[in-house]
């Protein structure tokens, strides 16, 4: 089956052909630069540029896997969870695509999305697997335990990974996005040189940062600039290494207390080196295989959306005309 999808949940705009797990193409149109001045990503300018780039980034995908739109089954997007102004514009080019066409339409939550990029080739998973997804937007163990749905483990309860890396890093002076730089800077430093409060407590699967982020406005304020500027790659260090260890603890957690047969990665922390090398540990110590997608399947793209929309049901033209997008999560089956 010959998918395209469309993905436009937050900065990224995103457009990918797949002929079942095979990649055809997928090209991925990232505005972060326009959003470093601000620190974070914008809405607003998000959805401004969605729109100005979507037919573009369209149009490449189709070209770069030498297919063109009759040819493909369906048409896969993109349904939320996200930023509305800018889910609203992937789901309206697919659905204007799609009923132009004559195509069915498969609409997909972004979560699933992430976990179902490791059922794309090279070597795609089976389930059942545990996958950690931390991105900007979400920080989630699911339970795959079948290819098109997952049951939320456990959940952050404030802030993303990625959304703390990004604060942090805004706080050291250190640009966006805040995950690489504060990577970048922390190899220069001492990852035990500063103390962070880490929330684990009794608290099950679930995450939370806010009380780290916290901490380092509080620290910062108490360094000043000039010693602030001066430790900064401590700072960058022992600041991801209490993110990541929080990570790791979790994963931990609910890989002891499932039946999985491997544990995977995803969004846009997993990129990070030592969440990789600790999950890594982490795997040879429990006997799992850690499955690692390739970076560029990690962070937000249109290849997983089409991989998940191989599971999902098709909606015939024109029964989804009027199908809206969604911003909060409604993905899956918590946890009891
Ligand atoms: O999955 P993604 O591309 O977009 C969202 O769905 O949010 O994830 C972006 C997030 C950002 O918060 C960014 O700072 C973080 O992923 N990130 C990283 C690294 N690369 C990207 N965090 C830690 N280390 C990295 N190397
Ligand atoms: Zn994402």
């Amino acid at each position: 089956m010959k998918l395209l999808a469309i993905e436009t949940s937050c900065d990224d705009t995103c457009a990918a052909v797949t002929d079942g797990p095979r990649v055809l193409s997928n090209v991925v149109s990232s505005q972060a630069a326009l959003h470093e001045e601000f620190g974070g990503v914008v809405p607003e300018v998000a959805s401004r540029h969605h729109l100005e780039l979507v037919n573009a980034v369209v149009a490449a995908a189709l070209t770069g896997a030498g297919t063109r739109i009759e040819e493909v089954d369906a048409i896969a997007v993109t349904r939320g969870p996200g930023l509305i102004g800018a889910l609203l514009v992937g789901l309206s080019t697919a659905k204007a695509l799609a009923a132009a066409h004559r195509k069915p339409l498969i609409p997909v939550d972004h979560l699933q999305g992430h976990v179902a990029a490791n059922f794309l080739e090279p070597e795609p998973l089976e389930p059942p697997f545990l996958c950690l997804v931390a991105s900007g937007g979400h920080t989630l163990l699911a339970g795959a335990h079948d290819h098109s749905s997952f049951e939320t483990l456990g959940a952050t309860l404030d802030d993303a990974a990625g959304e703390a890396f990004d604060k942090g890093a805004r706080l050291l002076g250190l640009g966006y996005p805040g995950g690489p730089a504060i990577e970048r800077a922390a190899r220069d430093g001492n990852p035990e040189a500063f103390e962070f409060p880490v929330a684990m407590s009794e608290r099950g699967l679930d995450f939370s940062y806010s009380g780290i982020k916290t901490a380092l406005v509080y620290l910062v304020r108490d360094l000043g600039p000039e010693r602030t500027e001066r430790r900064r790659a401590d700072l960058a260090a022992s600041y991801q290494r209490t993110i990541v260890a929080q990570l790791v603890a979790k994963l931990a957690r609910a890989a002891r207390d499932g039946d999985w047969r491997a544990v995977a990665l995803g969004g846009g922390v997993a990129a990070n080196t030592e969440l990789r090398e600790r999950a890594a540990s982490l795997c040879e110590e429990l006997g799992l295989p850690l499955k690692l997608v390739p970076i560029e399947l990690c962070t937000d793209n249109a290849a997983m959306i089409a991989s998940a929309a191989r599971f999902q049901g098709q909606i015939p033209y024109p029964d989804y005309l009027d199908f809206d997008a969604f911003a909060t999560d409604r993905s899956s089956v918590r946890a009891a």
